[in-house]
């Protein structure tokens, strides 16, 4: 058969000799620049994540989707050290974190207080020797609105100590937490930060200037880090989520949480693991290209209504 039947490619270069060779294996091709040799390792398994050993900071570890991040990583052999205000169910994590198959160190800290974080983060190099990834998870909510009008004067307003307590633990605490670790993540020779944005970061949303500005601050710095840090072999993203069943919104009202399923084109609420597994797929091998990225974790309600 002539070899232009096999490989129209070929055609014009080799139609005028008939080939009667028989068929044999392929032959190695000599390589030119433009099509370099690959160099192929053997293929690792999915489940291959390098995370096995890695000692990975979570912030605001003992709920929601803090405490699901933490398992996620714990169930692949990592190092979990646990950084949260609230330590009332601490221990459970701690037991849950080791059943999972991790190892835990919890600290009670706030991230807003500046030498209580510096003091974490040297606590945790003394006992592990090192900081691999940091998700950046605590935050809050305190809505209001900025300024609600009624009968035509002022019924309400934000007030400073509101637009405060959101700022200082949403947008100040990542910024605290991360410059501590951030030292031992460069002597380490690398690592990977991630942030809870949130997807109203991304579009504003009635009744909350504050955590919008903190999560579009996030989302910022986020650019501005992976700017900064990359050439240290620290890769750093953000997590957009959007309605997402924790405590911090069944506390809201049924109506509003119907209106939130409802601009969901998914039309269900995301939970803590699909978070968490957006985590750690960012924090692992498989995403050694993603940096400065912003990844919507939300049934596509970015795409918008
Ligand atoms: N749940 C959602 O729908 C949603 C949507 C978008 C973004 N997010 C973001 O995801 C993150 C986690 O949200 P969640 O729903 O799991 O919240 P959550 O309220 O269930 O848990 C938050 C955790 O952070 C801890 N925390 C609060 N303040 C702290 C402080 N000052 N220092 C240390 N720890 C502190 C709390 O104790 C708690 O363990 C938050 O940053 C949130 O803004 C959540």
């Amino acid at each position: 058969m002539p070899r232009s039947e096999q490989n129209p490619a070929a055609e014009g270069v080799s139609q005028l000799v008939e080939d009667t060779t028989v068929p044999s294996a392929p032959q190695p091709r000599e390589f030119t620049p433009i099509d370099p040799p690959v160099v192929r390792e053997p293929r690792k398994p999915a489940r291959e994540s390098g995370l096995l050993g890695k000692v990975v900071v979570i912030t605001g570890a003992v709920a929601g989707i803090g405490r699901a991040t933490a398992l996620r990583f714990a169930e692949e052999g990592a190092r979990i050290a646990a950084w949260d205000v609230s330590t009332e169910t601490a221990p459970q994590l701690e037991s849950a974190i080791k059943r999972a198959g991790g190892e835990s160190h919890f600290q009670a800290l706030d991230v807003s207080d500046a030498s209580a974080v510096e003091s974490a983060a040297a606590a945790l190099v003394g006992h592990w020797g090192r900081i691999d990834v940091l998700i950046n998870n605590a935050g809050i909510v305190r809505d209001a609105q900025l300024v609600k009008w009624n009968g035509g004067s002022p019924e309400s307003i934000m007030s400073e100590d509101v637009w405060d307590s959101v700022i200082g633990v949403n947008l100040k605490g990542v910024f605290l937490v991360t410059r501590a670790v951030v030292p031992h993540m460069i002597k380490g020779g690398g690592g990977v930060i991630l942030s809870a944005a949130s997807v109203v970061g991304l579009l504003g949303n009635f009744g909350q200037t504050n955590y919008v500005a903190s999560k579009a601050g996030v989302i910022g710095m986020t650019r501005t880090w992976a700017r900064e840090l990359g050439k240290y072999k620290i890769r750093v993203n953000a997590v957009a989520p959007g309605f997402i069943a924790t405590d911090m919104v069944r506390a809201m009202p049924p109506k509003i949480l119907e209106g939130m399923v409802a601009r969901t084109p998914l039309g269900r609420a995301g939970t803590s693991e699909d978070v968490a597994n957006t985590y750690f797929w960012l924090a692992s091998d498989q995403a050694s290209f993603i940096h400065g990225a912003v990844i919507s974790v939300d049934g596509g309600v970015v795409i918008g209504t």
